[in-house]
C-alpha cells in the first residue's frame, strides 16, 4: 500500500476531489494547511518584531490505496490540480506498512 499526499491550492480542491472520485478513490482525508515552497517569499518587520508573511494557504489530500492504483492516483491528481504556475504544490508518497478497519479489524487492502 501507498500513501499518497498532495499539497494543492485551496481552489483546485473540488476539481481533484472529482477527478479522484472519476477513478473510484474511495477513502480520503483532507487538511487546511500553510506553507511555502522554493520561493520562500519575503519576511516582514511589525514593531521591531519579524513576521513570516509567506506561509499561503495550501490544501493537503492523504489518500492511502493499494500500490497497484498509486501511479493512476498521482497522474490524476497532477493533471487536475496542475495550472503550471508556481505553487501548484507537490506530492509525497510513502509507503504504508499497515491498514486497520477499527469497525471490524479488517486488515491490509481489505481495510481501505
Ligand atoms: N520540500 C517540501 N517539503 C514539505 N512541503 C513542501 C515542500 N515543498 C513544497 N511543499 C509544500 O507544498 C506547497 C506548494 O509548494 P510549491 O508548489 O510552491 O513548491 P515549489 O517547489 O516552490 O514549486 P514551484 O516552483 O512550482 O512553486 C508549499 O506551500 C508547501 O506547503
Ligand atoms: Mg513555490
Amino acid at each position: 500500500m501507498k500513501k499518497i499526499e498532495a499539497i494543492i491550492q485551496p481552489f483546485k480542491l473540488e476539481e481533484v476531489k472529482e477527478a479522484l472520485i472519476a477513478i473510484g478513490v474511495e477513502g480520503i482525508t483532507i487538511s487546511e494547511v500553510r506553507g511555502h515552497g522554493r520561493q520562500k517569499g519575503h519576511k516582514e518587520v511589525y514593531r521591531g518584531q519579524e513576521y513570516n508573511v509567506d506561509l499561503l494557504p495550501k490544501v493537503k489530500l492523504e489518500i492511502v490505496v493499494s500500490t497497484s492504483r498509486a501511479d493512476e492516483v498521482v497522474s490524476t491528481l497532477v493533471t487536475a490540480a496542475r495550472t503550471g504556475k508556481i505553487g501548484d504544490g507537490k506530492i509525497f508518497v510513502y509507503d504504508v506498512a499497515e491498514a486497520i478497519r477499527i469497525r471490524n479489524d479488517d486488515r491490509g487492502e481489505t481495510a481501505l
